[in-house]
């Protein structure tokens, strides 16, 4: 067990009190706590800082531009993506994901097609899909979780044929915990011709990435899940792929040279960046990277994974709950249900004892379908979190058991 004091005392929101208790806060895989420093940034930005950014040329803009695009550099170090130009600023890993479905999805799928999504995907990865079928002629193949929410990769190989143009898949499942194997699924796909696009929004906070070494075509993350603000995200492809792509947005920046005659577009990555940007947001998103790297993702993992085995042991313990999603390998998500009570009378209670859970179908009804449930309680921990916590979810949900009884 690591003393993570330190890290939490960083996170200003996290020492106030709920209904005169310290909050126990354990809803991360939907939104992460800020630390200070990203606050101070995003105010030093407005209070300092701000310009519109790749329009002036005074002396303010120029700074703006600077840090902006230094956050780009930022990101491509964090993935190891190969330059900036595939780096794509979006409002988070929906609007990526929508990103690749209209512009690769439009320009390059034809009537017949096959999209592999699995069953545990986040709604946001699959009704983009979804939203083509009718338009293309396209087909999506469901590529089915077992009873303990994992993927096999048996079932993949019987799945892919020549059809299929692309897997889409998420790193680490919101709703279930489970770590996938995107590597070997990347090299499966690929040897069947299909490209992959991997949904990071739960992982990029809790593991390194490397899409290089993954060799991976798109991935996408949400900066509101890893310590930044909200708003802001961003789109991986690689850039032969964005070359070939058309614009996805019409505006300013993702232009060259604009007549009522013919318009051509900037080069990569601006190409993909209609409008003024969420330019707080990048610099947000910038010193989460900083503290996350801060930190060390050593040290992250080992604080969670403490966190995942203690929750886990402690709320198996508690008579009538049963976890929902028990992957060989797992992150620090536990979702879990009592046969004797709904989840959101559960999680109503316990908010009077000051612990934020969310009781939900988490946007992944497919995955609730797959159990027969109208929802989960999930517990879900970041890197501020402890075993305090984990005790003090674990008296509630007792009294909340006793109190419906
Ligand atoms: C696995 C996964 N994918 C995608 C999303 C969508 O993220 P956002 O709403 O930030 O675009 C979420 C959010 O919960 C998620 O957990």
């Amino acid at each position: 067990m690591i003393d993570n004091q330190a890290i939490r005392a960083e996170f200003p929101l996290l020492s106030q009190t709920e209904k005169d208790l310290p909050l126990v806060y354990l809803d991360n895989a939907s939104t992460s706590q800020k630390p200070q420093q990203v606050i101070d940034a995003v105010a030093k930005y407005y209070a300092s800082e701000n310009a519109n950014v790749h329009r002036g040329v005074y002396g303010l803009s120029e700074r703006a531009t600077e840090a902006f695009e230094g956050v780009r550099g930022q990101v491509q170090r964090l993935l190891n993506a190969n330059t900036t130009k595939e780096v794509i600023f979006v409002r988070g890993a929906t609007e990526g994901i929508n990103l690749v479905a209209s512009s690769w999805g439009r320009s390059s799928l034809k009537p017949g097609d096959q999209i592999i999504v699995s069953e545990m995907e986040h709604h946001s990865n699959l009704v983009p899909w979804q939203l083509l079928v009718a338009d293309l002629g396209i087909e999506i193949v469901k590529w089915p979780i077992d009873a303990r929410g994992q993927l096999h990769l048996e079932d993949l190989a019987g799945l892919l044929n020549d059809k299929t143009r692309l897997v889409a898949v998420t790193h680490m499942s919101n709703a279930l915990g489970s770590i996938n194997p995107i590597n070997e699924i990347i090299t499966m796909a690929h040897q069947q011709g299909a490209k992959v696009l991997v949904d990071a929004a739960q992982s990029i906070s809790h593991m390194p990435i490397d899409v290089q070494a993954l060799d991976v075509d798109f991935l996408v993350f949400s900066g509101h899940k890893m310590y930044a603000p909200t708003g802001i995200g961003v789109l991986y492809a690689k850039q032969a792929l964005l070359e070939q792509m058309p614009p996805y947005m019409g505006g300013g920046d993702m232009i060259y040279q604009v007549s009522f005659e013919a318009t051509t577009f900037n080069e990569l990555p601006y190409k993909f960046e209609a409008g003024t940007p969420n330019i707080a947001g990048v610099i947000g998103l910038g010193s989460a990277i900083s503290f996350i790297e801060r930190v060390g993702f050593d040290t992250i993992a080992k604080i969670e994974n403490d966190l995942l085995d203690y929750a886990t042991a402690r709320l198996s313990a508690i008579p009538g709950l049963r976890i929902i999603g028990e992957a060989d390998h797992k992150g620090a998500v536990i979702s879990f249900v009592f046969d004797q009570a709904h989840p959101h009378d559960i999680a109503t209670l316990i908010d009077q004892d000051a612990i934020a859970l969310r009781a939900s179908h988490h946007c992944a009804m497919p995955v609730m379908l797959k159990f027969n449930l109208p929802a989960t309680l999930r517990a879900s921990f970041g890197v501020y979190n402890n075993r305090d916590d984990v005790d003090r979810l674990c008296a509630a949900l007792v009294d909340a058991l006793d109190m419906l009884a």
